[in-house]
């Protein structure tokens, strides 16, 4: 049987299968920009070097937030718990709710870079942005951390094989002689 699509379309659909395998944290990646903040759910957040303390964030830029991180020139990296799994898919989209009107669930503050934070994250890091790189469809997006905090214990929210999961267990240690 003849196989469908272009080479180039078979290993875009191969490429989407083997990233699926990549279990990732889910994050919220929130900006503002004059009152007005906005944000999305991303799992292509990456640790970039501890000095300084820089971490890059991959964003589609046909998305809403990808404009409004460049214009407002700081963003934070919201860590998620298993218990977020409803923020998550509505900064994702899926409840049809855009832009500002996602923060009107969750407790939302400041930080120091003016970026709205989630108060109840296991972890957030307050970034400036200092670069960006376009390539293909998406930014990537290279934060100077001002601020990291790892405040709250919970389990957290991951993303793999095409839906949220949680740890089932921890790996166990080897023991030491
Ligand atoms: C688990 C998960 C991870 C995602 N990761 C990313 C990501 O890393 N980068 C990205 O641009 N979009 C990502 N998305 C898609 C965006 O969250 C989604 O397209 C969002 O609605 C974009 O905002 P907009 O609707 O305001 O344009 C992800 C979605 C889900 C459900």
């Amino acid at each position: 049987m003849k196989r469908k699509g272009t080479a180039a379309e078979r290993l875009a659909g191969e490429f989407k299968s083997a990233m699926r395998r990549l279990a990732a944290g889910v994050t919220i990646v929130a900006t503002d920009g004059r009152g007005r903040p906005n944000g999305l759910t991303a799992t292509a957040v990456c640790s970039l070097s501890a000095e300084p303390p820089q971490l890059l964030v991959c964003v589609n830029r046909d998305s809403a937030p990808n404009a409004a991180i460049a214009r407002a020139g700081r963003f934070s990296v919201n860590v998620l718990a298993t218990r977020h799994k409803a923020l998550a898919l509505r900064f994702a989209g899926a409840t049809g709710v855009q832009g500002a009107e996602r923060f009107e669930r969750g407790e939302w503050t400041t930080a120091k870079t003016g970026a709205p934070v989630l108060a109840d994250a296991i972890a957030f890091f307050d970034c400036s942005l200092v670069d960006a790189v376009e390539s293909g469809t998406h930014t990537v997006f290279i934060g100077r951390v001002r601020a990291a905090h790892a405040h709250r214990n919970g389990a957290p929210l991951l993303y793999a094989a095409g839906a949220f999961q949680a740890l089932a267990r921890k790996v166990a240690r080897k023991k030491r002689k």
